[in-house]
């Protein structure tokens, strides 16, 4: 792929990771994850953000920028909009290739340089509203938004062309083909990528949902016409759609959520299995959207992304050994660490030789700010008044879940 022109002066310049790694080490992306940089040229010539030495992606960004004729060895400035490494882990090299560039970031960035480069030369720190002139109409403005999802975070406005490059905020998975802007993309494009900026939100950012509201709340008034992330495609068509879209993901932990309920399950022998179906039958008697995910045979990324969305909490799961199935002991660590809270919530189980994973469950998400509604367990085989009493409870607990989704829109 050559270097995609945005406007005259502005490239976006990207690598795809499809080597099949895990993104921060543990989510899975099977359609891999787009890194983007952004190549402006004034009289001089600012890079945004970098990459990692991650599946080629070195020699990708140097080949697009050649496209274009600019050198490494050329570049003026480099913005560093965020420092967590699938941004910078390929920066020594990269000023072993041209040792005079000035870096631009914030105080804490300029530590993380330090802490993960062994850079202190030529930085220069910024706050908010400080500005780069790059000469020729290109001028940058800066803006610090704090964990947004690390401390040091900000993003960068080009005011003659009104781009904001705005790092990881309002990225997503998924790689990028010839289509980069969100007018290029099919409808079915916009589905994948709207499910994939959900996961995205949900495994990285989503603890920080607060912030990401400030984050919106400071940039509100500025005049964006194209919103440039690190991770996903350019929304050049509907910046305001994708902003609208983190507005609603970071309303979600303090709820609540959408009309909908994410069920995580887990079966050691298919005794919690056979219960599985009434449940689901309960809440589908609502006619309510209902996600459905095992564990640990499916990784908890795409769990986390639908309980994040939804209202509604479901946990299938038996005792073992005294306490919780474990599989679902990591899921709700997971939940727990990324703030899936204020959700209304459901368990059911069986169990063989001792109870006690309805005891754990309950010690386990004492801090989450969940409602429950009454367990359902059983001993060995469910019998018809188990499965009676997992329908209702299924449907108890959707109609709770739009009741209190309805609010949202009040
Ligand atoms: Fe894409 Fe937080 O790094």
């Amino acid at each position: 792929m050559k270097a995609i022109k945005m406007v005259e002066g502005i490239y976006r310049v990207g690598a795809n990771i499809e080597n099949g790694d895990m993104f921060e080490g543990m989510w899975p992306i099977p359609n891999g994850v787009s890194l983007n940089c952004y190549l402006v040229k004034g009289e001089k010539t600012a890079l945004i953000d970098l990459v990692r030495d991650w599946d080629g992606a070195p020699l990708t960004i140097k080949e697009q920028l050649e496209s274009i004729h600019v050198s490494f060895k050329k570049i003026d400035y480099l913005v560093l909009n965020h420092l967590e490494p699938d941004h910078t882990g390929w920066l020594r090299d990269f000023i072993y290739e041209n040792p005079g560039i000035e870096i631009i970031t914030t105080k804490k960035g300029a530590a993380l340089a330090k802490a993960f480069s062994g850079l202190t030369d030529n930085i220069r720190v910024v706050v908010s509203g400080d500005t780069l002139d790059l000469g020729k109409g290109k001028e940058f403005v800066f803006y610090e938004i704090p964990n947004v999802h690390w401390p040091e975070t900000m993003a960068t406005f080009e005011k003659n062309s009104k781009i904001l490059f705005s790092c990881d905020a309002f990225g997503s998975y998924g790689s990028i083909g010839s289509a980069v802007f969100d007018d290029e993309l099919s409808q079915e494009d916009h589905e994948f990528f709207y499910k994939e900026a959900l996961r995205y939100y949900a495994n990285i950012v989503s603890t920080f949902s607060s912030f990401v509201l400030k984050a919106i709340d400071k940039l509100k008034d500025l005049d964006i016409k194209m919103i440039a992330p690190s991770h996903g495609i350019i929304w050049r068509e509907n910046p305001g759609k994708v902003v609208s879209l983190y507005k609603d993901f970071a309303s979600y932990m303090d709820g609540p959520a959408e009309a909908e309920i994410t069920v995580i399950w887990g079966s050691m022998y298919g005794h919690t299995e056979q219960v599985l179906n009434s449940v689901v039958k309960g809440i589908r008697s609502e006619n309510i959207p209902v996600h459905i995910h095992r564990v640990p045979d499916e990784d908890v990324s795409w769990a986390l992304a639908d309980a994040w969305k939804s209202t509604g909490l479901v946990f299938g799961m038996p005792t073992y050994e005294y306490k919780m199935f474990p599989p679902i002991v990591y899921a709700l660590d997971v939940f727990g660490i990324k703030h899936v809270w204020n959700k209304k919530v459901f368990r059911f189980g069986s169990w063989g030789w001792s109870g006690g994973a309805q005891k754990d469950f309950e010690a386990r998400t004492e801090k989450l700010r969940w409602d429950f509604i009454d367990p359902v367990e059983w001993n060995g085989y469910a019998d018809e008044e188990v499965h009676k009493l997992a329908f209702g409870r299924g449907k108890e607990l959707a109609i709770l879940v739009k009741e209190t989704a309805s609010k949202k829109a009040d």
